[in-house]
């Protein structure tokens, strides 16, 4: 979230990572998904509060950035 926020491509981020506001919400690209950590049930909380969702929707803040995800894959989903 923090990287892309950085490069203002339209995430907001509204409360800085913690899991509660979903203003983060992407889509990883299917090869990807099942390459990153499954979501933890705060993440798939906030993500039910979302009007639409999609299988590999994730919270961006919630994604941890390491080299072995360099080239992920995702889509900015639509603002609610
Ligand atoms: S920044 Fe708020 S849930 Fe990700």
């Amino acid at each position: 979230m923090e990287l892309l926020r950085d490069y203002k491509v339209g995430i907001e981020g509204v409360c800085g990572g913690s899991c509660d506001c979903a203003t983060c919400h992407v889509v990883v690209a299917a090869d990807w998904a099942a390459r990153l950590p499954e979501p933890r049930s705060d993440e798939i909380d906030a993500l039910d509060t979302l009007p639409l969702i999609e299988p590999n929707s994730r919270l961006s803040c919630q994604i941890i950035w390491s080299d072995d995800l360099d080239g992920l894959t995702l889509t900015l989903a639509e603002a609610a």
